[in-house]
Parts: structure tokens; sequence; C-alpha cells
């Protein structure tokens, strides 16, 4: 089978990695991948939000199937282009990838399915929602309505905060058109949880609990980043909380889009906060985390192209998912600067050394050959280690970082903490 795979990430060089291993892949493709992609498949030169490039590639190489990583292809419809050539994609079309497209189409669905989520309420001009600034608790949590490269989010522990909140989305527009509308939501206090899950519609499986580190520095101090490593599964979610949370949010929200005649095909992404009063919804993404990704799929025992293969054909029933009785950490490497004003260009050594069967180098922002890699980007790599317990794996991934090096590179020191 001929593969490709949009997006130029860690997660996407995991993707490939997995599929990689499967003996019924002939060939993979990347639009526009790294240098560690390089390694295991064709690197395209098309960016991956570059619709027409990628689907006049398509309609002459018809690959089996295309697996779409990042949410800005989905959310202007790459899936339903590749689907109007009558081939194959994984991942949501347009109107059901606005399940991250629009926190306030998510926010209506989960109303709707009664799923627990933020109190929060919606609003279109900028009056409107200072004067319910004015008169509601705080903190406050204020929320541009489209994407915004995980930026759009700001927490605002006073009144003066949550105006300057509402200016910057709506009047100044930081973010562009995703600040066309906002949210104001209640603030949730407890520990937060990603479950991931691939849905062909109707059915369901689910990936490990995992949980990120979303900012910068140790201790969860400093601005937030894309991610700087995560761990599966978190012992914060128990099979009992995973059991309750598929009722009580994934089989409603697969509902709620039935009711409003959307098919959603391919993975969920719940960001759950844990309070005390049960799990909430933070948010939903319409693919897979990165670096969310880069843990649960050495994880997993059923082959990933199995799943790819039942989600697009609508028979997820028919496989047997499993994952393994094992741990997985993922320590993000990444330029100094990052996420603010990463530098890159400079060489990187040392990712010769890492690679064993319990020790998994994934590349994000890098260039130039496999075997001389240069810095490209804010995330510029990361380093997977599993094992029996999330020791062995928080071991074996620090021992892949300390042996690669480039210039003032940023590494957390402390993934994990709140499991170990
Ligand atoms: P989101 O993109 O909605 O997940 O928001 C990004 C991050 O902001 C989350 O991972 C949380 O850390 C934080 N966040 C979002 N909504 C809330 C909320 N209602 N209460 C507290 N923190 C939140
Ligand atoms: N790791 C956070 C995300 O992929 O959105």
């Amino acid at each position: 089978m001929k593969i490709l795979i949009v997006g130029n990430g860690g997660r996407e060089h995991a993707l490939g990695w997995s599929l990689h291993q499967d003996n019924r892949v002939t060939k993979l493709y990347f639009a526009p991948g790294n240098a560690g992609t390089a390694r295991i498949g064709t690197n395209l030169k098309m960016s991956a939000t570059d619709l027409d490039s990628i689907t006049t590639w398509a309609e002459t190489e018809q690959p089996d199937l295309t697996v779409v990583g990042p949410e800005a292809p989905l959310c202007i419809g790459l899936v339903d282009r590749i689907e109007a050539l009558g081939l194959k994609a994984f991942g949501p079309n347009q109107e059901a990838a606005q399940l991250e497209g629009s926190k306030i189409f998510t926010k209506n669905l989960m109303n709707q399915a009664q799923i627990p989520t933020a109190q929060s309420v919606s609003f279109t001009e900028v009056e409107p929602a200072l004067a319910y600034i004015a008169r509601t608790e705080l903190p406050l949590v204020v929320k541009a309505d489209g994407l915004a490269a995980g930026k759009g989010v700001l927490i605002c522990q006073t009144r003066e905060e949550a105006e300057a909140a509402v200016q910057a989305i709506m009047t100044d527009r930081q973010f562009g058109d995703a600040g066309n509308q906002l949210l104001i939501e209640e603030f949730l206090d407890g520990q937060e949880a990603s479950i991931h899950a691939v849905t062909d519609g109707t059915d369901l499986v689910f990936f490990s609990p995992s949980q990120d580190h979303k900012r910068i520095f140790d201790g969860d101090e400093g601005p937030n980043t894309g991610g700087m490593g995560a761990y599966a599964p978190t012992p914060a979610v128990d099979q009992e909380l995973m059991d309750s949370v598929a009722e009580t949010v994934f089989k409603p929200l697969l509902e709620a889009f039935r009711q409003s005649g959307i098919t959603y095909k391919g993975v969920l992404y719940g960001g759950l906060m844990l309070t005390s009063k049960g799990p909430k919804v933070l948010e939903f993404n319409a693919r897979f985390g990165d670096p969310e990704t880069q843990v649960l799929l050495p994880l997993l025992e059923t082959p990933l192209l199995d799943i790819l293969l039942a989600t697009v054909n609508h028979n997820l029933s028919s496989i047997d998912f499993k994952v393994k009785a094992q741990s997985a950490m993922t320590v993000v490497m990444a330029s100094p600067g990052y996420p603010e004003k990463p530098k890159t260009g400079d060489v990187i050594t040392g990712t010769d050394q890492v690679e064993s069967e319990n020790q998994f180098l994934f590349h994000a922002g890098t260039s130039g050959s496999p075997e001389a890699p240069v810095t490209s980007g804010g995330r510029v790599l990361s380093v997977t280690g599993i094992g029996i317990t999330l020791h062995e794996a928080h071991d074996k991934a620090y021992d892949g970082i300390e042996k690669i090096s480039f210039p003032d590179a940023q590494f957390r020191k402390d993934i994990g903490h709140r499991a170990l």
C-alpha cells in the first residue's frame, strides 16, 4: 500500500514510524515531512495546507490512504478534497472538523448532549462581553472561537485582564478571523488528562489515557507551548473513570453528531479537567495530539494500519483493539527562544545514538539529511522510552535525550512528575 501522511511534526514522524513497520505498507510519502521522515519515506515539497498541490499529487499518484495529521488542513477541507477524488482519507471532513475549528460549535454540541463542561457564554461583539465580565465571578477564561495555534485561550485572574483579553481577540484581532466570536467560560480547577479515541462514526476505540506538559519550564512554569512532553497511561485516569468518560462524554458526542446529520470519522481527542465534581471537557481536538502520539503509538499492540483502514471503511467494530500493558514517556527537545522566538539553523548531533527496541527518536522541527539534521522549528525532536513501569520509560527517554545535543537546547527535566 501507498500512504500519504500530511504534516511535518513529531506526530507525523510517529505515524510514519508505526506504519513503516507494517509489511503491507510499501511506500510512504510525507507532505512536507522533516529530516526524520526522509529516512522512512519520500518528503514532498508542499505545505500541509496547500490543498491544491496535495490533491493534484494525490490525483496522479492515487495513494491507498491519506492520513491528515494537523488540524489546519482538516478545518479547511483536505479530507473532502481527497474523498472527492474517490480516495480514502483518515480524519474528519470540514464540517465535522468544526469540533476543533470552532469552540462555540463544540460548546453548543456539548450542551445539546449534556456533556459535562465549563459553563460559558458566547459573544459576537465587544460591549456585551465587557458588560458580562463586569458582573461575573473571577477567575474567567476568555477563548477565541477559531483556530489560534493553541494561543487563543486566556486565563484571567482580574477583570482588567479579562477586558484586555476581549480587546486583544476582538478589537486588535490578534488571532485574525479566529476572533470573530469568543467564549467566556468559568475557570475549572484540577489535573488535566487527554483521552484519545478513534471512531468510524458509530464505534469507538480508546487509547491509553495520557498527560501532556504544556508549559515551557519545569514545575509547569512559563508560557504555554505545543507540549514539552507526555506520558501514558496516567494513573490520574483509572479504568472506572475511562468507562464513565466513554459513557458521559464520547458516546453522547457521537450521538449529537448523528442528530446533527454529521458523520464524524477519525480521532476524537478530549482534553479533560479532573475537577472535584468529576471530569469536565475543556476542549476537543479533531486529530492526534503532539506529543501524545509519540507515546500512544509505541504502546499499540493492534497494527495502526488496521485501525486507520477500519475507520475509513466504517467497520471499526471488526478489529481487536489492544494496547500493551506498558508505560511510555516522551521528552521534547526545543530550540532556544521557543515558544516566542525559536532560533533555528543549528546542527544536531547524536541522533544516530538513539533507537533500540524501547527507545525511539521522533523528529519534528528538523531539516536536511537524516544523517546530519539541522534545527528548523521550535519543537525540534522528542525521544520516547517505553518500559514495564513509568520509571523505566522515564529513564529510557532521558537516556536518549542526554545523547543528543544542539546549542542551548531546552527540555524539561520533570516530565511525568505528577505520576512518578
Ligand atoms: P483549550 O485549547 O481549550 O484546551 O485550552 C488550552 C489550555 O487552557 C487547557 O489545556 C487548560 O490548561 C486551559 N484551560 C482551558 N479552558 C479552561 C478552563 N475553563 N478552566 C481552566 N483552564 C482552562
Ligand atoms: N499536545 C497538545 C495538542 O496536541 O493539542
